[in-house]
């Protein structure tokens, strides 16, 4: 008995081996920070999608909204000589890889698929280098959002605010009631995200290109900017107090649940009311923080893939194919919260929010009113947005004076150039 067991231990052991190795020689190691519910549902997707092109998926995830702790890792292994096949990036990071020369080229997969004619300007500004592609975005999201619960909002009759004082109205109105008028993570990037629409609030879409993108001294260090920490001192004031180190989808989960009114956040967000099965003008809103309206803070994740041997292109360039095929681009964002990064992706099968950023991001291209958001890597490059988000996350929990807070900002950016 035992010899023919042994044997066909080894044979099945032999069998699964080779099939091991060869979806270990087929899989492709990616890392990423999507490890919220709504995230990772989204990530389902694409994994599906690999494993029917016959590649397994080697998942690196680390845990961490907005990715900073995903970055730092990165840079690490790079250090080490150890990259990963591929890695979820924003904007300017894209770039800097690049720059390094550690980014396989995906213009064969682009060409052959035509990926020039369907993405628009403001995304292939960070997935070439060169005119090369170097990154394939899997989607556009925007974060000049707010998501509220519509229960409490009918109870207390209110409206989506138009104007930030509409705003600090209802917010007046909703603690009265006893709920927390804006759920909130503090954290920096959470912090940074808020002040995106901040500023596009205080001084419009020509001004936060001015200050955010252009770095223009004047406008950094002005009236207007303090205008921006104002806002940004008068919604702290609308926080509850174990505020400070949550998780974003936590603060979005006290929307779903009631405990709070609204979240300030990127549509990643209203992948969290979706997975919880939560409709849109049923069980929540979303509309666009006051003064923002028409505007669009985008942020595209995009995956690059490193140079990490010819025996891993393959099932890289596959990954590349399966991110911006036109289904997969429906059915992933349909689940994430953003919109496709393809612009050939009909909206028909999106929900209101989704069908609302879509033709709002058609007026914002016509305008040239896309602005990158500048809290997710898209306004300037590293190196810089972390010293200005320093600044305005100590504002934020700290306090001072707004005026003071738009001077530090420029002195930070001089420092930083
Ligand atoms: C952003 C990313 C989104 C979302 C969010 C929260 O930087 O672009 O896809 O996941 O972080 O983790």
């Amino acid at each position: 008995m035992r010899t023919k067991t042994i044997a066909a231990v080894v044979a099945a052991a032999f069998g699964v081996a080779s099939m091991t190795a060869v979806a270990a020689e087929k899989s492709v190691e990616v890392v990423h920070w999507w490890t919220s519910g709504g995230e990772a549902a989204a990530l389902n997707v694409l994994k599906q999608d690999m494993l029917k092109r016959g590649y397994g998926w080697k998942d690196s995830p680390v845990a961490g909204g907005g990715g900073d702790q995903a970055r730092t890792v990165l840079r690490a292994r790079v250090a080490a000589g150890n990259p990963p096949d591929a890695m979820q990036m924003l904007g300017f990071i894209i770039t800097d890889y690049a720059e390094e020369g550690l980014l396989g080229d995906l213009t064969p997969v682009a060409t052959k698929e035509g990926w020039d004619k369907v993405v628009p300007a403001p995304l292939q500004k960070f997935d070439k280098y060169k005119g090369h592609w170097v990154a394939a975005p899997v989607n556009i999201h925007r974060t000049n959002w707010i998501w509220a619960n519509k229960k409490i909002f009918d109870e207390l009759k209110i409206t989506p605010p138009k104007t930030f004082d509409e705003l600090l109205a209802a917010a007046a109105k909703i603690r009265k009631a006893g709920y927390i008028p804006l759920a909130h993570g503090g954290q920096a990037w959470q912090d940074a995200t808020i002040f995106d629409s901040a500023v596009l609030s205080a001084g419009g879409p020509a001004f936060y290109r001015k200050a955010l993108i252009e770095l223009d001294p004047a406008a950094l260090s002005g009236p207007t900017m303090a205008k921006a920490f104002e806002q940004m001192q008068k919604l702290r004031g609308l926080v509850d107090d174990n505020f400070p180190g949550r998780d974003w989808n936590l603060a979005t989960a006290m929307v779903i649940n009631g405990k709070a009114a609204m979240q300030i956040m990127g549509d990643w967000a209203k992948g969290e009311f979706l997975k919880a099965g939560k409709k849109p003008n049923v069980d929540f809103l979303c509309f666009q923080y006051p003064g923002t309206e028409g505007s669009f803070t985008f942020n595209s994740d995009a995956f690059a893939m490193f140079k990490v041997g010819k025996e891993q292109e393959a099932g890289q360039l596959a990954l590349a194919s399966a991110i911006m095929d036109k289904t997969f681009q429906e059915q992933f964002n349909l689940v994430k919260g953003s919109i496709p990064a393809r612009m050939d992706v009909s909206g028909e099968r999106f929900e209101a929010c989704g069908k609302k950023s879509m033709a709002d991001l058609k007026i914002a291209l016509k305008n040239d009113s896309m602005l990158g958001s500048f809290a997710h890597g898209h306004a300037v490059p590293e190196s810089i947005k972390g010293a200005m988000i320093d600044v305005v996350t100590n504002f934020f929990n700290s306090g001072g004076s707004p005026a003071d807070a738009a001077k530090k900002l420029a002195a930070a950016v001089e420092a930083s150039k």
